[in-house]
């Protein structure tokens, strides 16, 4: 089995529900249920007895020490973070609590676990860090694209935490030889990202006739790629990766801010047929820029497609058409975040606070 961290979240929900489509192996989910956390990612999974849900916090050393000794995981993929840039520029606090020290205490109690194993256990095992490409900083629009050799140059809160449990992460391999693997990949998106991100906040304002605030002049570029497909590379980078080593994916999907937005106002205006809106481009608003805001980022993901042989699947307009369909067919999914409903279900489960952790199948 496997121990995947912050599962209920954007990113780590559609891995398990991968996982569990195509594998007869076991997925203990760790996750501290944080605002970004979602049981409903999950439902699907609501009696498949491979998925093991933990309600709990990486930082909590005797918590996750316990996990590795009762289920010997084969493998952890560590996706817990608070992930949100504007929420690190207005609270950095989090960040720095669950992306480092977080992160730290993790490592602690998987190193021990590890030193603990023998034989092909200990030498089969995988810590698998999910990191991004913002810890590289910002290219302008001249410069090659990041290479896994790129200096860290972070600007945001975020992307600083980020980068400091890379370092960390690099120091176990280096010191400990924990057989450890990071990836860095670019902006994400699909089913189930919450709705504070650029792509699904666009789609369910522009559905509620709502304005879409576009930062600073919306000329900045981000290179895209749908979940599917990183999902894809982590389980690929888990197989093959060599421990040690970091990866860079990304989709060659190079768009700016104002290319994404109205791809997606062209599509719902063929998807669907609006009584309160005539135009959803319309909608768009320029706003006050991030502070900090990173101008371009680009992946060089030669690495991770020349030795492991990965390559994305879907293209952007493919990825975002599939992903509009998504969200207009699990609007109540939108609905439950919209109204705090799915927050509301969580505390009737698990109270308002992470000290008892239950467990539920
Ligand atoms: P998300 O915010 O949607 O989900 C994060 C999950 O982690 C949530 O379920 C949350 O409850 C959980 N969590 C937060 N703090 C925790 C803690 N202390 N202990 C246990 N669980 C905790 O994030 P995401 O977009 O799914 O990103 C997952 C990972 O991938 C992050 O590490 C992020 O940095 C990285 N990443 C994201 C993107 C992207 O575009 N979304 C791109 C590259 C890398
Ligand atoms: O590059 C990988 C990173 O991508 C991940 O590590 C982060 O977890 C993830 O949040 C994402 O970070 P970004 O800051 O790039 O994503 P976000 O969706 O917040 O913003 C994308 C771009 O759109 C960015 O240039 C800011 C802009 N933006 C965003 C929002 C929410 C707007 O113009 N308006 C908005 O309302």
């Amino acid at each position: 089995m496997i121990l995947v961290t912050g599962g209920a979240g954007f990113i780590g929900s559609n891995f398990i529900l991968e996982w569990l489509a195509q594998l007869d192996e076991a997925v203990v989910n760790l996750d501290k249920l944080t605002y970004a956390g979602n049981l409903q990612n999950l439902a699907l999974l609501s009696d498949n007895a491979y998925h093991i849900f933990v309600r709990g916090d990486i930082g909590d050393n005797e918590l996750v020490s316990k996990l590795l000794i009762q289920y010997q995981p084969r493998a952890v993929i560590n996706l817990a973070a608070e992930s949100h840039v504007d929420r690190s520029i207005s609270g950095p606090g989090a960040f720095i609590h669950t992306n480092i020290v977080g992160t730290f205490q993790l490592l602690e109690a998987v190193n021990t676990y590890w030193q603990s194993l023998h034989g092909t256990q200990k030498g089969d095992f995988r810590f698998l860090h999910v990191s991004t490409d913002e810890v590289y900083g910002s290219l302008n629009q001249h410069e090659a694209a990041f290479t896994e050799k790129h200096r860290y140059q972070p600007s945001s809160p975020y992307s600083a935490s980020k980068a400091g449990s890379d370092h960390l992460v690099n120091a176990y391999h280096r010191t400990h030889g924990l057989p450890t693997l990071i990836t860095n990949c670019s902006n994400n998106y699909g089913p189930y990202q919450f709705p504070e991100k650029l792509i699904p906040l666009m789609i369910v304002n522009a559905l509620s006739g709502k304005s879409l605030p576009i930062y600073g002049d919306g000329m900045q570029i981000r290179d895209w790629l749908h979940v599917s497909d990183h999902c894809t590379a982590l389980r690929r980078v888990l197989e093959a990766g060599k421990p040690g080593e970091t990866y860079n994916i990304g989709g060659r999907n190079e768009k700016t801010n104002i290319e994404v937005v109205q791809t997606i106002c062209a599509l719902l205006q063929k998807l669907h047929e609006s009584d309160k809106v005539s135009d959803y481009s319309k909608l768009i608003t320029f706003v006050k820029d991030r502070p900090g805001h990173d101008r371009r980022y680009a992946i060089d993901a030669r690495k991770i497609e020349c030795e492991l042989d990965w390559e994305p699947t879907e293209t952007f307009e493919s990825g975002v058409r599939k992903t509009i369909g998504w969200y207009l067919d699990n609007l109540n999914w939108v609905t439950d975040i919209q109204t705090g409903e799915y927050r509301q279900w969580i505390e009737q489960h698990y109270g308002p606070d992470i000290d008892e952790n239950i467990t539920v199948r």
